[in-house]
């Protein structure tokens, strides 16, 4: 039976009385970070590019406590717009969670250049509108934090990857410089580098491949040398919870003296050599 000294009931009250931003949360990954932080007390403004699927996810919180807007991290009006707004209404803003993102899979050889430039509009420019919005606001009542779903494959090189693994390596060091310039003010940012999560955009990779979903998800785990892919240590593939886990730790102020860090959540897949 627990007790208010519980690990349990701290982190039910862990986030109490906290505003979060979350894009990208209409789903998978996203949507687990909303879970995540709502299980923590914190309200929620959840936001993705598909307002349908973000206002299901909010629909299963009670009411009032997360709230669903659309927005399309590519557009820095836009972004602006809706962090001045949520401001107005909801109040301050102490954490957003850059979790939007998009794969495009092929060799360079054969890279279209709209991949590459849709690749980097959200992956990283997304995450630059939503940081310096945020950022801006939070300097100035000195406290806030800001934690970044980055990627494995921003550490590792991987075949057909390129434009995704660049684009996710050029945000994990805009969020450590970021980061560094804005810690005087006491705000914090952190990335959480996932590897193969349960999500649409895993199953999405697996059917362009056209194997089934059992063998495809085996072959993630087990790995394949000849495609230089070490497969994952710890024997299966993460769950989206696994991921906001890490997320809602680097948010809380039990990392309260951790910035501009890199934490891996790949069952060991990187090796992180
Ligand atoms: N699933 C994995 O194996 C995995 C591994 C490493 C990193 N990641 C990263 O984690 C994050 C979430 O991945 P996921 O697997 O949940 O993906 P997903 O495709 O299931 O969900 C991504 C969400 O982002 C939204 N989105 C896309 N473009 C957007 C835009 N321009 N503005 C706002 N929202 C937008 C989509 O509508 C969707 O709801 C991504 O940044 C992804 O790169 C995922």
């Amino acid at each position: 039976m627990s007790s208010p000294q519980t690990p349990d009931a701290d982190r039910a009250a862990e986030q109490a009385g906290r505003l979060a931003l979350v894009t990208g949360a209409g789903r998978g990954i996203g949507a687990a970070v909303v879970d995540a932080l709502a299980a923590r007390g914190a309200r929620v403004l959840a936001t993705d590019l598909d307002a349908g699927s973000v206002g299901q996810v909010a629909a299963r919180h009670p009411d009032g406590q997360v709230t669903a807007r659309r927005l399309d991290v590519t557009d820095a009006a836009a972004v602006e717009a809706l962090v001045a707004d949520a401001e107005d209404t909801l109040g301050p803003l102490d954490t957003a969670v850059n979790v939007a993102g998009i794969l495009r899979t092929s060799p360079v050889l054969d890279l279209d250049d709209t991949d590459w430039a849709d690749t980097f509009a959200v992956n990283t420019g997304g995450v630059l509108h939503v940081s310096r919005s945020v950022a801006r606001r939070m300097t100035g009542r000195r406290r806030g934090s800001i934690v970044t779903v980055a990627s494995n494959a921003a550490g590792i090189p991987r075949a057909g990857m390129a434009a995704y693994a660049a684009s996710k390596a050029a945000t994990v060091m805009f969020t450590k410089c970021l980061g560094l310039e804005v810690a005087a003010y006491g705000v914090r940012c952190n990335t959480v580098c996932p590897g193969s999560t349960l999500t649409d955009m895993q199953r999405g990779m697996w059917e362009r491949s056209g194997a089934d979903a059992a063998s495809a998800e085996r072959a993630v785990v087990e790995g394949d040398l000849a495609a230089h892919r070490t497969g994952i240590p710890l024997g299966r593939i993460a769950d989206p919870a696994d991921i906001a886990d890490a997320v809602a730790f680097l948010a809380s102020d039990r990392a309260r003296h951790i910035t501009l860090h890199d934490l891996y959540v790949d069952g060991g897949a990187t090796l992180r050599a």
